[in-house]
Formats: C-alpha cells, sequence, structure tokens
C-alpha cells in the first residue's frame, strides 16, 4: 500500500481559529479573516528570509536585482506586507507598527472594529547572518465608534484579543493565543499552511536557562545583578545554563519550549530597558501567561500597565513562574 504523505484531515490555523470562535456566538468571522491577513504576510516574509526566489533578491551583482532595481530591504518587505494585507483586510480601524512613527490610519472604506500592534521583523541585528527572526502582532478590539483615537490604542496588555509571533527559525513557526491557552502551529511548504503541531503549549514551572544580554552587566541594578550571580554561583545545587540569541521571539520561544526566563531589564543607559510594550512586551507576556508562566517588569505585571505612548518601553522578564517569582522578590527586596 502507497504510503500516506499527506494528512487528509490535517487542522490548519484557519480550520482552528474558525472552530474556536464558533464558541462565541456573536463573532462575527471578522478575527478569522484578520488572522488570515496576517498569515499571508507571514508567508510572504518567510519566504524572503529564507531567499526564496534568490536570484531576484541579490541578481548577480549581490545589491540589486535582475532588474537592476535595488532591493527591499527585509524589514522594509516586511513591514510593508503587514500594512497592505491588514488595511486592505476589512478588519482594522488603525495600526501601530514598529517601524512607524505615527499611528496607521486605515481607510474609510476598509474600516473594520480591530487595532493591531506589531514588530514585522524583530532582532534586527541578526537579520543579515541568517539568525533566527521572527515577526510580533497584538489585536486589540476597538472600544468607541468612528475613527480610533491613541485612547483606543493605548489599551493595557490584559485587554488583549489575540497575540501571537511567527518565528522563522529552522522552521517557520506561528504560535498564537486567543486568551484560552496557546497553540503553535508549523509551516508545512508542501501545502502551504500552518498545522497544529503543538496543542495547549505549556511552560514549566521553573527552567534550568537564563537569557539576557550580560555584556551589559556594568549598567545593571541591584535586583538583577543578585539575580543573575544566584544562577551563576547558586548556594546549592548546579548553575543554570546560559543562551542568547538576541532576537526576542527566539529566546521566548525556546524559553517557552524548555522553560526558564528570558530577561531584558532596565538599566543606567537605559532606564525602561530596550524592549516596546506595545509590540513586544505586551504581545509575548499574553501568550507567556497564558501558556502558565508569568511576565513582569521588574516591580509589576507587563499587562497592567497603562500605555501611555504608543513606542514606550519597558523593562522585561518573562518564562517560567518560579524563575520570574525570584526576580520579583528581589526587586522588593531592593526596592
Ligand atoms: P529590534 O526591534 O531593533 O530588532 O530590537 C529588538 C531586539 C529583540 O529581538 C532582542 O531581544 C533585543 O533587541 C536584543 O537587544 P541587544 O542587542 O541589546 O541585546
Ligand atoms: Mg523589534
Amino acid at each position: 500500500r502507497e504510503q500516506q504523505v499527506i494528512d487528509t484531515n490535517c487542522i490548519t490555523l484557519t480550520r482552528f481559529v474558525l472552530e474556536e470562535q464558533r464558541k462565541y456566538p456573536q463573532a462575527t468571522g471578522d478575527l478569522t479573516q484578520l488572522l488570515n491577513a496576517i498569515l499571508t504576510a507571514i508567508k510572504a516574509i518567510s519566504s524572503a528570509v529564507r531567499k526564496a526566489g534568490i536570484h531576484q533578491l541579490y541578481g548577480i551583482s549581490g545589491s540589486s536585482n535582475a532588474t537592476g532595481d535595488t532591493v527591499k530591504k527585509l524589514d522594509v518587505l516586511s513591514n510593508d506586507l503587514f500594512i497592505n494585507m491588514l488595511s486592505s483586510s476589512y478588519t482594522c480601524s488603525a495600526l501601530v507598527s514598529e517601524e512607524n512613527e505615527n499611528i496607521i490610519h486605515v481607510e474609510d472604506k476598509y474600516l473594520g472594529k480591530y487595532i493591531v500592534c506589531f514588530d514585522p521583523l524583530d532582532g534586527s541585528s541578526n537579520i543579515d547572518c541568517l539568525v533566527s527572526i521572527g515577526s510580533i502582532f497584538a489585536i486589540y478590539r476597538k472600544d468607541t465608534p468612528g475613527p480610533a483615537t491613541a485612547q483606543d490604542i493605548l489599551q493595557p496588555g490584559n485587554k488583549l484579543i489575540c497575540a501571537g509571533y511567527s518565528l522563522y527559525g529552522s522552521a517557520t513557526m506561528v504560535v498564537l493565543s486567543l486568551g484560552q491557552g496557546v497553540n503553535g502551529f508549523m509551516y508545512d511548504p508542501a501545502i502551504g499552511e500552518f498545522l497544529l503541531t503543538e496543542r495547549n503549549m505549556k511552560i514549566k514551572p521553573r527552567g534550568k536557562i537564563y537569557s539576557l544580554n550580560e555584556g551589559y552587566e556594568m549598567y545593571w541594578d541591584a535586583a538583577t545583578r543578585e539575580y543573575v550571580n544566584s544562577k551563576k554561583r547558586p548556594e546549592s545545587g548546579k548553575p543554570y545554563g546560559a543562551r542568547y540569541i538576541g532576537s526576542m521571539v527566539a529566546d521566548v520561544h525556546r524559553t517557552i519550549c524548555y522553560g526558564g526566563i528570558f530577561m531584558y531589564p532596565a538599566t543606567s543607559e537605559a532606564p525602561k530597558g530596550k524592549l516596546r510594550l506595545l509590540y513586544e512586551a505586551n504581545p509575548m507576556s499574553f501568550i507567556v501567561e497564558q501558556a502558565g508562566g508569568m511576565a513582569i517588569n521588574g516591580m509589576q505585571r507587563i499587562l497592567d500597565i497603562h500605555p501611555t505612548a504608543i513606542h514606550e518601553r519597558c523593562a522585561v522578564f518573562m518564562g517560567s513562574k518560579d524563575d520570574v517569582q525570584d526576580v520579583a522578590e528581589l526587586y522588593k527586596k531592593h526596592g
């Protein structure tokens, strides 16, 4: 008998979301439509990241393509894809992108009820050297009628409807939460679909890995310093291992899969850290919490922060609950 290579009853991401949305009688299908727009962008970004169509990306000279046009940088291409797919999906009223200084307002004829904040291609320092990078998105509902105002957009993370990320690693994966746990979908290039491969992802309560940029040690505060030191020179037991890719999506994905803690602390140079609240810290915190983990800025739960500006920054400690709890206690101690 011939071996079956294609699962004829596979659960695609779209099928999964459709089924989830059925649980809410008031659901219109708009969120499914919105996610499909994002998936189109992610598939195209994944293809570009993997240098598919290499002749078009490089041509023979290396910097321009076959027709002599300068090739769009991957981050610009990714941003254009997110903006174009979302703003024509009839589901959004406003968008916030890491790459755009101002709020992007959707044309009247395309208006919908959602607000999406995204980082189209995160891990800028890893783009050109083929190290894993990712895209991050956060979806909110707009509460008031009419055009989106700053107030509609500056919602705390605890109001999120859905958040997800795509990781362009050794494979492309989308990890998604609609507020009922976390599920992972591996991209199958053979059929061009994301298939449910990780059902109900959970983070271990304690891990064995810490992850932060240790080069900035001289700028750390006392709590971060004491925490990292306690992992490297524990009073009892073995020290934690260290891993740091420098792409938040990849570092957090590993933290969800293996346990441990990912940190981008405040430093004396950057008193609110580096990562952005709306499209980096909040969506990743939502997913980590939905997977049973914890996410704080040191003193406070990240999802409870009320943003005051679209590009505001936020210190980040996220991952296994007990590991993050240890950090929280040190912040209490150091005040
Ligand atoms: P980016 O948005 O410019 O790519 O910066 C965000 C990235 C994160 O993915 C990562 O966690 C962090 O920057 C790494 O920063 P550093 O190089 O300071 O360790
Ligand atoms: Mg970024």
